[in-house]
């Protein structure tokens, strides 16, 4: 039997911004850790099931079938979810507009926006059911700013600015707060999965930055989960004190 905390359900719990926010919202919520990896999210839910209830479920956002059924197959003790962050996405590729590979943009595009708008349709529909709710979409810099090369990864969370705006507006009367949270330059899988596991350039985006690390964004998403319910943190952004702009970066 569960016990009567809130829940809350995180997409891309199995690493980095997602992994912490999982370790972060412990002690607060009881927990759907959504992602790919089925071993990572095994080991995670292990980790954490000391701390709070945990269920996982395995899917990939871009599955829209099967992100409909395993989030419409909670039970009903598991269906009241009071929070969601939409966290599963990732930059694929930093190429010239001209250079740029359709399958990375795909990819982007898939993840980022539609992934998020799959996981957000099935979740919704239990907020507005139960009249209240809190989703907090995982933005960038790079949905503020455009910088050279980031072309589609930038457009993908452009997207998501506008799809945060879009959401808070209506769904304004359901009672449901939307929040954004727009991080700079964090050190996680990021850059070796944009940068396809090549280890030296992936280090080589965080060299002598001093930069933000997971739990630094984990810690941001608690707070703006713990505001008062009359207050909502509708769009922030989160930089490391070296970082100045998506292209001002002070390296020592
Ligand atoms: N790191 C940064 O500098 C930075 C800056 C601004 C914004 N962000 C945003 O922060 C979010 C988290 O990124 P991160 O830095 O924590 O990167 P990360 O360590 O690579 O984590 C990304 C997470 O998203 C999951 N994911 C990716 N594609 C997925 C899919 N199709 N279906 C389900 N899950 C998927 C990954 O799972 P798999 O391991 O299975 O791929 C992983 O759990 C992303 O939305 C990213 O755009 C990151």
């Amino acid at each position: 039997m569960r016990d009567k905390k809130k829940i809350a359900l995180i997409t891309g719990a199995t690493s980095g911004i997602g992994e912490s926010t999982s370790i972060e919202l412990a002690s607060q919520f009881s927990l759907i850790l959504c992602g790919r990896n089925q071993y990572k999210l095994k080991e995670l839910s292990e980790n954490l099931k000391d701390k709070t209830d945990v269920i996982t479920l395995n899917f990939d956002v871009r599955d829209q079938q099967d992100v409909k059924e395993k989030i419409g197959s909670l039970d009903n003790s598991w269906k009241n979810i009071d929070v969601l962050v939409n966290n599963a996405g990732n930059a694929h590729g930093l190429d010239l507009f001209h250079e740029g590979k359709i399958e990375d943009w795909d990819m982007m595009i898939d993840t980022n926006v539609k992934g998020l708008l799959y996981v957000s349709k099935s979740v919704i529909n239990y907020m507005i059911k139960n009249n209240k709710g809190h989703i907090i979409n995982i933005g960038s810099i790079a949905g503020k700013e455009v910088y050279q090369k980031g072309n589609i990864y930038c457009a993908s969370k452009f997207a998501v600015d506008a799809i945060s705006q879009g959401m808070r507006i209506d769904l304004n009367k359901y009672n449901i707060k939307i929040s954004q949270v727009n991080p700079g330059l964090v050190e996680t899988n990021f850059s070796m999965v944009r940068f396809k596991n090549d280890e030296v350039r992936s280090k080589s985006v965080y060299s002598g930055v001093n930069p933000l690390i997971g739990e630094d964004v984990a810690k941001v998403i608690s707070y703006v989960v713990n505001c008062p319910d009359n207050v909502n943190i509708s769009d922030i952004t989160v930089l490391a004190k070296s970082q100045a702009s998506s292209t001002v970066v002070n390296r020592n």
